[in-house]
């Protein structure tokens, strides 16, 4: 008897559910090969479960994640005009995001900013400026700062109204990331970027003392601090020069969209975001209602959110790495979808089912194949 899995699937809003079709093929292919068995649970998250539910993370939702070993999520969230059908703290990203990042404390935030050479032509940086690729994993921070902190809003003595909003951190909550950061330089290049702003916010001040500390368990790793401002040019200009960077929430969450941006798209971020005790998966980007219903969202960042899961919470990293390179071999065959645009370049636009098809194609070629 093989293992078993439970996974609860939590397909989103607008093109949410369209990319977690494709995704979850991957799952059904890998227990057509291999001996282990993926159950899994879907269940509302995110606008459509506000409507449905009266709430957009509601409590059989919770129930279904508290009793999964790993949940994939979709992209939530309503266009802006949208949202508005909503209250405030019942939208996506307060009512649903947010607390289930906190629920599980998933802290470690892992989004890599990566394209191989066979898809440089997604990015809108020179071709000497990427000739080797792009291979960053970004780090960010995700259950403390100014997401997290408190917040007050109201009118003053002066009756001009004001707001407070607070950066908080101790030292446990950053300890624990930058373990997670100096583990993973460890695993690679053995160089680790620590993104900062200890010129004018305390917060990084501490940050930066912490990250001596844990550094002195590190020997090995060489730490190049950089300020998060400089860090957003230097991301444009000479990507390159980085490995793995690690950072605050509010930081990562600017920095990692940029990170999209030199590659071509957000549709190319998956992400994983881990707790002590479990950890979700799911796109970087939101939920892109203006491309919805259209069969035009590339699944690349879904499909990626799997094979993260697969390595990261089952272990199965053979089989994750096949799954990475059944997308790429996709791209290399010069497929792509509409969401996706390469300036240029002769490329054959498919729909998102069809891309779909082309990667669990690959897939099972690749699975079926003689392992070593
Ligand atoms: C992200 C998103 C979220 C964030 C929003 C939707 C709450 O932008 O995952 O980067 O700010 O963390
Ligand atoms: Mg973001």
């Amino acid at each position: 008897m093989g293992d078993a899995y439970k996974i609860a699937i939590l397909a989103g809003d607008a093109i949410g559910p369209e990319i977690m079709a494709q995704a979850v093929r991957v799952f059904d292919a890998i227990s057509r090969h291999r001996d282990v068995v993926f159950e899994l649970i879907e269940a509302p998250f995110g606008a459509h479960a506000y409507f449905s539910h009266g709430k957009s993370f509601p409590d059989e939702t919770k129930a279904i994640c508290d009793a999964a070993d790993a949940i994939l999520k979709g992209p939530v969230g309503l266009s802006f005009e949208d949202s508005k059908k909503i209250p405030v703290d019942e939208q996506a990203e307060r009512g649903a995001i947010l607390p289930l990042r906190a629920r599980y404390q998933t802290f470690a935030n892992f989004r890599p900013i990566y394209l191989s050479k066979d898809m440089a032509h997604f990015s809108p940086l020179k071709p000497e400026i990427i000739e080797h690729g792009i291979d960053i994993l970004l780090i960010r921070e995700l259950v403390g700062g100014l997401y997290f902190g408190e917040k007050e809003r109201g009118v003053n003595a002066e009756g001009l109204r004001y707001v407070h909003e607070t950066l908080a951190y101790d030292e446990s909550q950053i300890r624990r990331v930058l373990t997670v950061a100096f583990e993973q330089a460890r695993a690679r290049g053995r160089r680790l970027h620590n993104i900062h702003k200890s010129n004018v916010l305390m917060s990084s001040v501490l940050w930066n003392e912490v990250l001596d500390e844990v550094h002195a368990d590190y020997p090995d790793i060489e730490v190049i601090p950089m300020l998060v401002d400089a860090a957003a040019t230097a991301l444009c200009l000479n990507p390159s020069q980085f490995d793995v960077m690690v950072m605050e929430n509010m930081f990562g969450d600017i920095l990692s969209d940029q990170g999209g941006g030199i590659l071509g798209s957000l549709g190319l971020m998956p992400s994983a975001c881990v707790g002590p005790d479990k950890a979700y998966f799911e796109p970087s980007h939101g939920s892109a209602p203006d491309i919805a219903g259209r069969n035009i969202a590339n699944p690349y960042s879904m499909i990626g959110s799997v094979a993260m899961m697969l390595e990261m919470s089952f272990g199965m990293k053979a089989e994750s790495t096949l799954v990475w390179d059944a997308m790429k071999s996709v791209f290399e065959d010069g497929y792509t979808t509409a969401d996706l645009s390469a300036k240029g370049v002769d490329l054959k636009t498919v729909g998102t089912d069809a891309f779909g098809d082309l990667v669990i194609a690959s897939l099972e070629a690749k699975l079926a194949a003689p392992t070593h």
